[in-house]
């Protein structure tokens, strides 16, 4: 009792003021090169909040402080930034709105067009988003997968988490959405996780890329940002809407999270799809 009421006192006393946040902002991109200030600083605060109980820290100050000094709190700091929970098939009603509708169109597109089928899933964490792409892709349309190639991209900025995306293997958690069937395919158990098959690690390759530079990506008939914006200021989520827009042809699609939404002169540029699975058309 004792022990959790002093966590929940030192919860409450961590406070971190404006100008400590600024300091810490500058201080990680100085030394990691990573721009905080594109996220919304309520969620930033939260999380510092939580690497500051880890060092048992209740003193901005001093956390500032001992950032300048410890390099490998900047690495933890900025890993607990950047929010990296997935799952496989998450939201799967937007999965099976894939199967049934849009990849039946993307693929006539891309016939008609004689290109890759090419999907992007930007900020994509372990790999989980991009992976079941991959599986739907193989499990409903082999035959189109015969004579149109498939491309499919992830893009992240974090680097330990592309690695764990390459890696492929799972704890269960990260396959509650999964089918047994589907489960049985393609996961081998590996102790207590579950590695994927390599016939669908070798469908999707990984890049290190920040979307904040979404424009300057490969073009794509598809690109998946689903749970990312959320964590932007709303500018940087317009900004990151006209860059997907800048890489997508007229008639690509763009699949959002579910509490996400198109945002300023974005809205000008995509009519809805599907509002219920925020699925959108380039105009
Ligand atoms: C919560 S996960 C979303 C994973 C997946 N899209 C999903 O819906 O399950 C958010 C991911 O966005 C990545 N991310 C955050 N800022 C980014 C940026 N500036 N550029 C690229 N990825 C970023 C994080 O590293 C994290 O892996």
């Amino acid at each position: 009792m004792t022990s959790i009421l002093s966590k929940h006192i030192l919860f409450e006393s961590v406070e971190i003021s404006d100008a400590a946040l600024a300091e810490i902002s500058l201080t990680l991109e100085m030394h990691r090169d990573f721009r905080m200030s594109v996220y919304k600083d309520k969620c930033m605060k939260r999380r510092i909040a939580i690497r500051m109980r880890s060092c048992r820290c209740n003193d901005a100050a001093a956390y500032c402080a001992l950032l300048r000094q410890n390099d490998h709190e900047l690495d933890l700091l900025k890993k607990a930034l950047t929010i990296h929970v997935s799952q496989f098939f998450r939201n799967p009603a937007m999965f099976k709105k894939l199967q049934t509708a849009i990849f039946p169109y993307l693929f006539q597109k891309a016939e008609a067009a004689q290109e890759p089928l090419r999907l992007w899933s930007l900020g994509c964490a372990g790999g989980e988003e991009a992976y079941s792409l991959g599986i739907l892709l193989r499990e409903f349309f082999s035959g189109q997968l015969m004579h149109t190639s498939v491309e499919i991209y992830g893009a992240d900025i974090d680097a330990d988490t592309l690695q764990a995306a390459i890696h492929a293997e799972y704890i269960e958690d990260r396959l509650k959405e999964v089918p047994t069937a589907i489960r049985e395919r393609y996961f081998i158990s590996n102790g207590p996780r579950l590695q994927l098959t390599s016939e669908i690690r070798d469908m999707v390759t990984f890049h290190q890329r920040d979307i904040m530079a979404v424009e300057t990506y490969e073009p794509c008939l598809m690109a998946l940002c689903r749970n990312t914006l959320i964590y932007f200021n709303r500018p940087d989520q317009e900004k990151i809407l006209l860059g997907i827009a800048h890489i997508l042809p007229s008639g690509g699609i763009l699949v959002l999270g579910k509490s996400e939404t198109l945002v300023g002169d974005a809205r000008k540029l995509f009519t809805m799809v599907c509002p219920v699975e925020r699925i959108y058309c380039r105009l």
